[in-house]
């Protein structure tokens, strides 16, 4: 079968390494990809919102599946744009991929549902958002309501932050219409989980646990970034909170949103935080987490396209989702300065020494090819070096090892991803 993925980042470079390992699939392509999704699939100029670009180019190249990895475009439609063209694809329809565009569709989901959560109330008007944080308990969490490239999150210390923040958010407006509506909401203390699943429209199955790290910087310092690092399993899942989130959490979601008459079909991303009171919900993403994603898809023992399938055809109750008995560790590569400001084109050294064989894994986030033909920097992330071990401390100390392989100018990267590891 022929497949396109529509994205360009690591994880979509994670995606694509893992389709082109389907026996089924003969034939690749990537709109826009990277200069490292190159190697596993046809990369084609065309953008992640030009969806009748997209659409035309699957029906003139008899695409049999197309797979749409990021936010913008689920939540903009792509996935009916390509339905109403007649063609086959993975990813929720915008009316569910709701459920990560809207922060306070999904927070009154979970409230309407009992799924576990923080308190919360919502607010349109600046004037009332203002008035409620006069007597709210501090610290406080602003979340504007729309997409905003994971940073409409701000953690308020004290009233003056908060006071500060809806200015920011509603009058400021800087992430735009995203802080037309903003949620306030409680702000809880834990440890964070990412938990990926398939899921049909009516059965969700759970992909293994993740951990992310936001921060720019080593001890969790500097400003939020779309992620520095990952590592999988998280040992903090442990069966209790599976068991807890299997009753409470996840098939939950997956019966609201179908009783809502938005029936889910593709990834839900569960944010979770493992407070006192028990596991809750942060957030939900429609989509495959990055980079939890370039340490997720190593350990799947399935071949991903019959999930792609059970989950358009509603069969997924008939599959047997499989993960190794091993772990994985993810470090990126970041160009000095990032996520603020960085300088791009420096050329990339050192990529021939990753082979899947050697469980050593480089996933590009912002590569490209120069006029010459080289691979040189073009993004703030710039590669996932991942690596698996038996343990999470051998896949530590061999992505970190994987790590020096590497050379480009400005090359930034933190040094302590998975130190939790150590307090398990
Ligand atoms: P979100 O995009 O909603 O996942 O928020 C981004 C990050 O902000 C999360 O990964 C948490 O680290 C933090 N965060 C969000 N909501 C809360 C909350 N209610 N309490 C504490 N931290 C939060
Ligand atoms: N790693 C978090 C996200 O993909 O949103």
């Amino acid at each position: 079968m022929k497949v396109l993925i529509v994205g360009g980042g690591g994880r979509e470079h994670a995606i694509a390494w893992k389709v082109a390992k389907s026996p089924k699939v003969e034939k690749l392509y990537c709109a826009p990809g990277n200069a490292g999704i190159a190697e596993v699939a046809e990369c084609v100029n065309i953008g992640v919102m030009e969806f009748d670009k997209l659409t035309a180019f699957a029906r003139e190249n008899q695409i049999d599946l197309t797979i749409i990895g990021p936010d913008d475009p689920l939540a903009a439609g792509a996935v009916d744009a390509f339905e109403a063209a007649g063609l086959r694809v993975f990813g929720p329809r915008k009316n569910a991929a709701i459920l990560e565009a809207s922060k306070a569709f999904s927070k009154d989901l979970m409230k309407k549902y009992g799924i576990p959560t923080a308190a919360y109330e919502t607010f349109t008007s600046p004037e009332a958002a203002l008035a409620y944080l006069e007597t709210a308990k501090m610290p406080i969490v602003l979340k504007a309501d729309g997409l905003a490239l994971g940073k409409g999150v701000l953690i308020c210390k004290d009233l003056e932050e908060a006071k500060e923040g809806v200015k920011t958010l509603m009058l400021d407006k800087q992430f735009g219409s995203a802080g037309d509506e903003i949620v306030i909401e409680e702000f809880m203390t834990g440890r964070e989980v990412s938990v990926l699943s398939f899921v049909d429209g009516k059965t969700i199955k759970i992909m293994t646990s993740a951990q992310d790290h936001k921060r720019a910087k080593d001890g969790d310092q500097g400003l939020n970034t779309g992620g520095m690092g990952t590592f999988s399993p998280s040992p903090f899942y442990t069966a209790d909170v599976d068991a807890f989130c299997k009753e409470h959490i996840y098939q939950k979601t997956v019966d609201a949103m179908r009783a809502e008459g938005r029936e889910f079909k593709g990834i839900i991303f569960f944010g979770l935080m493992l407070t006192a009171d028990g596991p809750k919900v942060l957030e939900y993403n429609a989509r495959f987490g990055d980079p939890e994603t370039q340490v997720v898809l190593p350990r799947m023992k399935n071949d991903i396209v019959d999930l792609f399938e059970a989950c358009i055809d509603g069969t997924l109750d008939q599959v047997n989702l499989q993960f190794e008995d091993n772990a994985a560790v993810c470090v990126v590569l970041a160009s000095d300065g990032y996520p603020e400001h960085y300088e791009k084109g420096f050329p990339i050294h050192g990529l021939e020494h990753f082979k899947d064989a050697d469980g050593y894994y480089v996933f590009h986030a912002g590569s490209k090819f120069d006029a010459d033909g080289q691979i040189v920097t073009n993004g703030g992330r710039v590669l996932g070096v991942t690596a698996t071990g038996k343990t999470l401390k051998e896949a530590r100390t061999n992505a970190y090892k994987a790590t020096e392989f590497i050379t480009f100018d400005n090359k930034y990267m933190r040094h302590d991803i998975g130190k939790a590891i150590d307090e398990a």
